[in-house]
């Protein structure tokens, strides 16, 4: 059975691309077949696994409308995930979209003939709620939010969360709310933390474990066009691999491990 992991927060700059991309790599180190699916515009995703989206002739912008099965735009990245990549093109297929029927299922149809290469598919949505996100909703399983733990990241969470029942009610019945995911995380202040509390009370939301923490290792990263699990050793590596080991245990039946932020860490 492939799992299909959608990663959104319409808030800007919470880590969704860092984590597609280094909880795919984490999960390829644990022996998985691992897609990941860019559909931001903006291509970040595409960018940091090594290819350039204006180099690119084939992107999940033709797979959205139908132009292209998604087998033809698939292409290898130097950590072992396959990439559906996005080039700006994708800013277009969001009116295109709008005007056909089913627009929410989009992807999933698109992703359906290639689920039985992969065990995990994971999506990085864009920075908004529209019908590119709607569509990564549909074609989830679950559903995971990054959040940073500064002043007002509970700002838009519940529009998120009400975005997430609306998917559950009318296009994706299936859909699990895994539940939110630290990133940029400072287990030093004590900030970090009251903000996790704060947010996982408000919303009644679980706290995956282990919190992401902050390290310059992620833009150096990001720079190279490899992730951070290429790097050298180091503690934000170390965290995705622990989420990918929690995660892929959860899927093979046990319980999700969470993190409670009222504890010292
Ligand atoms: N744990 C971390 N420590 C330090 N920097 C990080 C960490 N995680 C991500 N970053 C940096 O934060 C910035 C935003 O990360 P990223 O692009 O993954 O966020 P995003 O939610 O996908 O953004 P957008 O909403 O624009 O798509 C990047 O420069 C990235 O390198
Ligand atoms: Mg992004």
């Amino acid at each position: 059975m492939t799992t299909v992991l959608a990663v959104a927060n319409q808030k800007g700059g919470v880590a969704k691309t860092t984590t597609v991309a280094s909880l795919g790599a984490a999960l390829v180190a644990l022996g998985q077949r691992v897609l990941v699916v860019d559909l931001d515009p903006q291509g970040c995703l595409t960018f940091s696994l090594g290819h350039n989206p204006d180099r690119l002739d084939a992107s999940v912008h033709e797979v959205l409308t139908g132009d292209l099965v998604a087998q033809d735009a698939v292409i290898d990245t130097a950590d072992g995930v396959a990439l559906l990549p996005a080039t700006i093109d994708l800013a277009g297929a969001e009116a295109l979209l709008l005007m056909r029927p089913g627009r929410e299922f989009a992807l999933k149809r698109a992703l359906a003939p290639l689920l039985d290469d992969y065990d995990t598919v994971i999506i990085d949505c864009p920075p908004s709620l529209g019908v590119l996100t709607l569509n990564g909703l549909t074609a989830a399983q679950s559903v995971l939010v990054p959040l940073q733990c500064e002043t007002l990241a509970h700002r838009g969470v519940g529009q998120l969360l009400r975005t997430v029942t609306e998917v559950q009610q009318i296009t994706n019945p299936d859909l699990v709310l895994l539940g939110a995911l630290p990133t940029l995380y400072d287990a030093r202040t004590t900030h970090s933390r009251d903000v996790l509390s704060d947010v996982s009370d408000r919303y009644n939301l679980p706290v995956l474990a282990p919190p992401i923490p902050r390290t310059v290792r992620f833009a150096e990263a990001t720079a190279s066009g490899a992730t951070v699990l290429a790097g050298r050793k180091n503690k934000g590596a170390q965290a995705y691999r622990d989420l990918a080991e929690n995660l892929a245990k959860h899927w093979a039946g046990s319980e999700l491990a969470t993190f409670s932020p009222g504890s010292a860490e």
